[in-house]
C-alpha cells in the first residue's frame, strides 16, 4: 500500500484521493496497484455504493509517472507487470457509479479516467489533456474509442495528436464533464453528488450503468491499445520523449527513427 493514494469511506462513498502533490500526483506503479486494489474491493464490498476520485495539491494528476515509463522502456519493469493493467481492467468492469472532482492539470490518464466516471465535476480553469503522441505513445484506457465517441473525431484527434488542452468549461460543453465551478467549490459539488447517488437504489444504478456501457468492447479496446502501447514504449521515439522530459527540454523527433 502506498501513502500516495488516500482512501476514506463515509456514508457509502469510497473516496480515493491522489496524494502525491510534490509530483503533481503523477501515478506510479504502486499507486496504480493501490487504485486497483481499492476498485476491486469496492466492487466486492456491499457497503461501498459509490467511488469518488479527487486530488490533493494543485493538480488532479499529471498522468502516468514518466520515470516508470522510462523504466519499462529500459527493461527494468516488465510491461506485463505494470499495475496500470489491473487498474484499467477495474475501470472496464466497474458496475458501481464513479464520480470525479477535477481541478488543475488532468493529463493523460487524468483525462481518460474521466471517460469511465459517471458524474464529473471540474474547475472552470482545469486543464484537461491527453498528449499521447507528444510522448510517442498512443491513447489508452479505451480512449481511442471512447473519446471520439464522446467529443467527436476532430476534437479527439487534436487532443491526442497535438496535445490540445481544454479547460473545465469546454470539458462541460463537449460532454466530458457535468458541471464546471470555481476550483474551491468543485469538491463540495462532487461530494454532494456522490452522497446523493449513495442514497439511490444501488441495484437500479448498477443495472443502468451496465446498460449504458459496453464493458466487453471497452475491455477489448483496452487489450488492443495495450499491445500497441507496450510496443511503443520500446521505440526510439519514446526513449527520446522520456529522455527529454527528464532533461527538462522539448523532444526532437526529427532526428529519431520513426518506428
Ligand atoms: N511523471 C513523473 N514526474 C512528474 C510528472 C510525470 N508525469 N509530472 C510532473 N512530474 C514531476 C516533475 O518532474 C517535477 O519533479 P521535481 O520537482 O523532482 O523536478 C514535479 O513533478 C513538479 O513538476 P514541474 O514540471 O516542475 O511542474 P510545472 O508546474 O512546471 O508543470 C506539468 C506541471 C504537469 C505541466 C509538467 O510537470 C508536465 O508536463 N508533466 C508531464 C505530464 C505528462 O506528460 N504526463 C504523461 C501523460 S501520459
Amino acid at each position: 500500500m502506498t501513502e500516495h493514494i488516500r482512501r476514506r469511506f463515509e456514508d457509502g462513498v469510497l473516496r480515493l484521493t491522489f496524494a502525491r502533490p510534490d509530483k503533481k500526483n503523477a501515478i506510479t506503479n504502486a499507486m496504480y496497484g493501490a487504485l486497483a486494489d481499492a476498485l476491486e474491493g469496492a466492487e466486492a464490498d456491499p457497503n461501498v455504493r459509490v467511488v469518488l476520485f479527487d486530488a490533493e495539491g494543485e493538480a488532479f494528476t499529471a498522468g502516468n509517472d514518466l520515470t516508470d515509463f522510462a523504466a519499462v522502456s529500459a527493461g527494468s519493469i516488465a510491461h506485463e507487470d505494470m499495475q496500470a493493467h489491473r487498474f484499467l481492467a477495474a475501470l472496464a468492469c466497474a458496475t458501481k457509479p464513479y464520480v470525479a472532482a477535477v481541478h488543475g492539470f488532468a493529463i493523460g490518464v487524468g483525462t481518460t479516467l474521466l471517460l469511465h466516471c459517471d458524474l464529473v465535476y471540474v474547475a472552470d480553469d482545469a486543464r484537461l489533456s491527453a498528449p499521447f503522441v507528444s510522448l510517442a505513445l498512443v491513447p489508452e484506457a479505451a480512449s481511442s474509442w471512447l473519446m471520439p465517441a464522446r467529443i467527436g473525431y476532430a476534437r479527439a484527434f487534436a487532443m491526442f495528436a497535438l496535445g490540445e488542452v481544454i479547460d473545465g468549461r469546454t470539458a462541460v460543453a463537449v460532454g466530458i464533464a457535468n458541471a464546471a465551478a470555481p476550483a474551491g467549490e468543485v469538491h463540495t459539488a462532487a461530494l454532494e453528488a456522490a452522497r446523493k447517488l449513495a442514497r439511490q437504489p444501488l441495484g437500479a444504478l448498477r443495472a443502468t450503468k451496465s446498460l449504458m456501457r459496453d464493458a466487453q468492447t471497452i475491455q477489448q479496446v483496452m487489450n488492443r491499445e495495450g499491445e500497441v502501447f507496450g510496443a511503443r514504449l520500446q521505440t526510439a521515439e519514446a526513449v527520446e520523449a522520456f529522455k527529454a522530459f527528464a532533461e527538462r527540454r522539448a523532444p526532437d523527433f526529427t532526428k529519431v527513427r520513426a518506428d
